[in-house]
């Protein structure tokens, strides 16, 4: 694993954007892996400055988003969906078919999973697959215990997780109890990934990433070692606990 250790969010941001930009310029048709949350929303917003610009385009790019919640519809404000298309879609050039999110309100939800799979095969997989981390060391919503096997599924989700993603919602009964995620195996199917981390929150789960040997579906985020293209950005703050 590459480690990139940067100064504060802004500037974990600032490369985060740099290097898609870069990757995105590169391939023919670039097929881009995001995520949600509150990490990636600086990168976003870089992003949407360099195709204002005209210095990027996003026309012949594919994209697919790691998970959505289970129950919650498109126009649900906290919906996935939503989120995509408040913070990044609807600021660019994507042109709306390339840009594909699992439907958590989807009557088969089985059927779902395996139709999301399908799709990103047929699109020849993930060229760079971009990941944060929970403080649990979930990546997507595979937490832990989730088989380093797994391919897009219906999880049920951490109380940890809920807990920390109720900041959103306007109390925690609505925090949904399950999500759509791309499976491990399928992230791990991407041909390069990176994971940003920022802030003292995440502190524990770097340090344990970066210096435990251990490889364990306890700790799901640890999977990324056996990937051989990954590059971690993190800022001071979330390296405040790696020796
Ligand atoms: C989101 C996702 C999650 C988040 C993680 C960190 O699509 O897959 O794994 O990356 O929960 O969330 P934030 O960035 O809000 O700390």
């Amino acid at each position: 694993m590459n480690i990139i250790k940067v100064k504060d969010y802004q500037e974990m941001s600032n490369r985060a954007s740099m290097h898609l930009a870069e990757k995105i310029q590169k391939l023919d048709k670039p097929v881009i892996g995001l995520a949600t949350g509150s990490t990636p929303e600086g990168m976003y917003q870089n992003l949407i400055e360099k195709n204002n610009k005209g210095e990027l385009s996003f026309k012949d790019v594919t994209t697919f988003n790691l998970d959505e919640y289970v129950g919650l519809e498109k126009e649900d404000p906290n919906s996935y969906y939503f989120y995509m298309m408040d913070k990044f879609f609807n600021h660019i050039d994507v042109p709306k078919a390339n840009v594909h999110l699992p439907n958590g309100a989807a009557d088969d939800l089985e059927k779902e999973c395996r139709d999301y799979e399908k799709l990103i095969s047929d699109a020849g997989y993930v060229d760079v697959q971009v990941l944060g981390i929970g403080g649990n060391g979930h990546i997507a919503f595979n937490e832990p215990g989730t088989p380093f096997s797994s391919r897009t599924h219906v999880i049920d989700l951490d109380e940890s997780t809920r807990e920390a993603n109720a900041r959103f919602f306007n109390s925690m009964e609505e925090v949904p109890k399950q999500a759509i995620t791309m499976g491990i195996e399928t992230i791990m199917e991407s041909k390069e990934i990176i994971l940003l981390i920022s802030g003292e929150k995440k502190a524990d789960a770097l340090a344990r990433l970066i210096e435990n040997e251990e490889t364990s579906e306890d700790f799901p985020a640890s999977v990324l070692r056996k990937h051989e293209n990954v590059t971690i950005i993190a800022d001071e703050a979330a390296m405040a606990k790696v020796n």
